[in-house]
């Protein structure tokens, strides 16, 4: 069968939808161009906000709606958090699906699918705690920059998250497994990678990732040790790694950004508020003082470390004066990039308790608020990158303009130039910047760039 893949949600999930497509690939089933043309479509869901799930809702309705357009019948299929979390419930929100699979059970895709192109249907597979899990590892080929799975699942439980529920508990993967698997990217042509965990700086602190003790002159901690050792690849241009959290912002790690060179200068360290109390109380683990230290600890051993974060606005009992606060917190950090998002109730979270008492209207205006600081701010800092070369790595045709190509800074800045002829993607390049939005810098190739 052709199939196509439509994903929402966080990298996880385009880490998960890549696997999936390998797995299809390897079972004999090709990728189709478009959504049009595929006898298979398979949407990835993402529950971390209700607006997430209706999006998905939606696009699966449609899909249902219109599968016997085709002949014979297109199939639609479901996998990822919002199957982990309804389990067999997405059949009554989706009358008509052919298959619905978690986070759990990915790795039997290509099985599902061979039943459901026997007539099979529908099946559901979601085990929330599976003993026979296999995480899917296959990658597909012809790409820049992957992604590698360091640590699934999560064990912190701020009180508003859903994703402990619908990712499992918290597994590190074996440091020499992510090592083997970057290493195999390498060789065929990968460039960049980034090594993702929803709260990475656990990797290795629950269960061991390293065999062996450090040798000598090695990071002592799972996660520097883990960057030491992939900036050792060879081949490997640039390496990455999301999400950060300020505990892990530690002397070690801030020596491991500053002195290997390929550890890109950027980490995404979501602050969620700048108010003690309501820090507090989405319990996460720390205070504004800590996360200022982190931050600094960063900033002085890896001078021009790009930081981004994520901001919740409207939690419950969230006071205007501790939304004040958030607004001046930003400002202080001065952070690169924000993503705002207005609070919405999980089910079965801590803080789904709590009335969700800022009105909607008032969420909205908090958002817009920050929004709008977070473009000038955004704005400003690459703004002093006008008439500055920047180095990148090729990514490839930008997405906006086919005539322009893109690729990204060391600090992930999206940078969009014209081509010369015999570049290609994963070539470094050195671009002098002529203009700048809050999210792209513009600018010109260097002469002397291969
Ligand atoms: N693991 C990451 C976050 C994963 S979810 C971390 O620890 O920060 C991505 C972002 O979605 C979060 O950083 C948070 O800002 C937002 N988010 C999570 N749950 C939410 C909710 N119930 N309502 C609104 N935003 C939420
Ligand atoms: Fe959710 Fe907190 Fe885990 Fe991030 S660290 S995934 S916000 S519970
Ligand atoms: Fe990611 Fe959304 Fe699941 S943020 S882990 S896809 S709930």
């Amino acid at each position: 069968m052709t199939f196509f893949i439509k994903t929402y949600g966080c990298q996880m999930n385009v880490r998960d939808s890549e696997a999936v497509a390998a797995q299809l690939l390897a079972a004999g089933h090709e990728l189709a161009d478009s959504e049009q043309h595929a006898d298979l479509v398979i949407v990835n869901t993402c529950s971390v906000r209700q607006k997430a799930e209706d999006k998905a809702l939606g696009k699966l309705g449609l899909l249902v709606a219109a599968a016997g357009d085709r002949s014979p019948r297109r199939r639609v299929g479901v996998i990822g958090c919002m199957v982990q979390r309804l389990g067999i419930a997405i059949f009554e929100r989706v009358p008509g699906l052919d298959f619905a699979i978690g986070t759990r059970r990915l790795s039997t895709v290509a099985r599902v699918v061979a039943r459901v192109k026997g007539g099979e249907g529908p099946i559901l597979d979601a085990d929330p705690d599976p003993v026979d899990e296999e995480e899917p590892v296959g990658h597909v080929p012809g790409a820049v920059t992957r992604f590698v799975n360091i640590l699934y699942g999560c064990d912190r439980r701020c009180s508003y998250c859903i994703v402990p529920d619908v990712r499992g508990h918290e597994r590190s993967r074996p440091a020499e497994d992510v090592l083997s698997e970057i290493r195999s990217l390498v060789a065929d042509g990968v460039s960049e990678v980034t090594l993702l965990g929803q709260s990475v700086m656990q990797y290795g602190r629950r269960n061991p990732a390293w065999a062996a003790p450090p040798g000598p002159g090695e990071p002592c901690e799972p996660l520097p040790r883990l960057l030491h050792a992939t900036n050792g690849i060879d081949g490997l241009r640039r390496v990455r790694f999301t999400t950060g959290h300020p505990s892990g912002c530690t002397e070690e790690l801030a020596k491991v950004m500053a002195e290997a060179p390929r550890v890109c200068p950027h980490l995404h360290l979501p602050l969620q508020s700048g108010s003690d109390r309501v820090l507090a109380r989405m319990r996460r683990g720390y205070t504004t003082a800590e996360y200022r230290a982190a931050v600094a600890r960063l900033r002085s051993a890896v001078p021009g470390i790009a930081i981004t974060t994520d901001v919740i606005v409207g939690f419950p009992a969230e006071r205007i004066e501790d939304f004040e606060d958030t607004r001046r917190f930003l400002n202080e950090m001065g952070f690169d990039n924000a993503f705002i998002f207005k609070y919405s109730p999980r089910p079965n979270t801590a803080a789904a308790a709590w009335t969700d008492d800022v009105p909607a209207e008032e969420k909205l205006r908090r958002n817009k608020v920050l929004l709008a600081e977070q473009d000038r701010r955004s704005e400003k800092i690459n703004g002093a990158l006008v008439g500055r070369e920047v180095e990148i790595l090729v990514e490839g045709v930008s997405q906006r303009n086919v005539n322009r190509w893109s690729g990204r800074t060391g600090t992930n800045k999206i940078t969009v130039f014209e081509p010369r002829a015999g570049l290609r993607p994963g070539d470094p390049a050195a671009v002098r910047i002529e203009r700048v939005t809050a999210q792209t810098l513009y600018g010109a190739l260097c002469r002397g760039t291969r």
